[in-house]
């Protein structure tokens, strides 16, 4: 049983430091410029024990441009169905040839426990309420596309906090990276606690306070697949903290918005919030491709 997670895994940002931020999203503009099948005969497991629609096939796409074999495998049309566990599909998984494993659970730490017993990268693609690395990534790629820098920004993240891996990855990302982030929503969905995430991060209640000076706003959808009996008032939220073309306007001139997907709209957004110019979130899903090639080089440690 190996004791350390096989070189090229990435199972979180926070063990990530500023240098292995940027390679990534270096690599990950070169690929969008020039995608090479640098990946030909490796084989890519996709273990997928969660729904998943942008970053499994993501993933399966940029598998494939670089020339890899994948597999999907899906919790609901395998043996994991009949009871197999976590580390014995692993076995399964290497035994069958797989060079790398990206695996999307609903436990927090899944991907960890996996790593520390199969010798091949593992690729953490969502586990429960913890990270979602790629997205992180692939948020700063986005960010970067229209803003000069990380560095001094400053980043609303409005909504379901707690229960989102993506606001956890963001959050480390971005003030690695220098920015500063403000936390917004009512409390049982950003706890106070929430600030101790990591420094230069403020929580507010206030919306307007939260997007007064917003050079980014992410709006997050209410996971609620999460929020087990807790009664939040729907009604409440959209009142309080749902995006709005008037209270976008209360940011930056130039801010951009963004969302991980999937949207509801009319509940976190409004419609035409998500159709408008300055949202990028399908640009994001874009670039997600790029990202995750970056990604699953890395972890074959193919260098271009
Ligand atoms: C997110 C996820 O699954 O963590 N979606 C995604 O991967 N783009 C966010 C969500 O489910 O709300």
């Amino acid at each position: 049983m190996p004791a350390r997670p096989a070189a090229g895994s990435l199972l979180g940002i926070e063990a990530l430091d500023l240098k292995d931020i940027n390679r990534i999203l270096d690599s990950a503009r070169r690929m969008q410029r020039r995608t090479r099948p640098m990946l030909r005969e490796r084989r890519i497991a996709l273990l997928f024990y969660e729904a998943s629609t942008r970053t499994r096939v993501s993933f399966e796409y940029a598998a494939k441009m670089l020339g890899a074999t994948t597999t999907v495998i899906n919790a609901t049309a395998s043996s994991i169905e009949k009871g197999e566990s976590l580390i014995d599909t692993g076995y399964t998984i290497m035994a069958l040839g797989a060079q790398a494993i990206v695996i999307r659970h609903p436990s927090s730490g899944a991907p960890h426990l996996l790593s520390r017993y199969v010798d091949v990268p593992v690729i953490n693609a969502g586990d429960g309420m913890h990270e979602h690395p790629s997205q992180a990534l692939l948020d700063a790629y986005t960010i970067l596309g229209h803003k000069k820098t990380l560095k001094g920004l400053r980043v609303a993240l409005i909504g379901d906090i707690f229960h989102s891996r993506v606001a956890r990855s963001d959050v480390l990302l971005l003030t690695k990276a220098g920015a500063h982030v403000t936390l917004c929503g009512p409390p049982e969905l950003v706890p106070d606690v929430a600030r101790t995430l990591a420094d230069n991060v403020t929580v507010t209640r206030d919306l307007r306070e939260a997007l007064e000076d917003a050079d980014v706003i992410i709006a997050l959808r209410i996971q609620k697949e999460r929020l087990e009996g807790l009664q939040l008032k729907l009604d409440d939220y959209i009142a309080r903290y749902q995006i709005s073309a008037e209270r976008v306007r209360w940011a930056r001139k130039d801010v951009i918005v963004m969302h991980p997907g999937p949207i509801i709209r009319g509940l976190e957004l409004t419609a035409d919030v998500a159709d408008a110019e300055r949202t990028v979130i399908l640009e994001q899903v874009k670039n997600g491709v790029a990202v995750r090639m970056a990604i699953l080089a890395r972890a074959l440690g193919v260098s271009h």
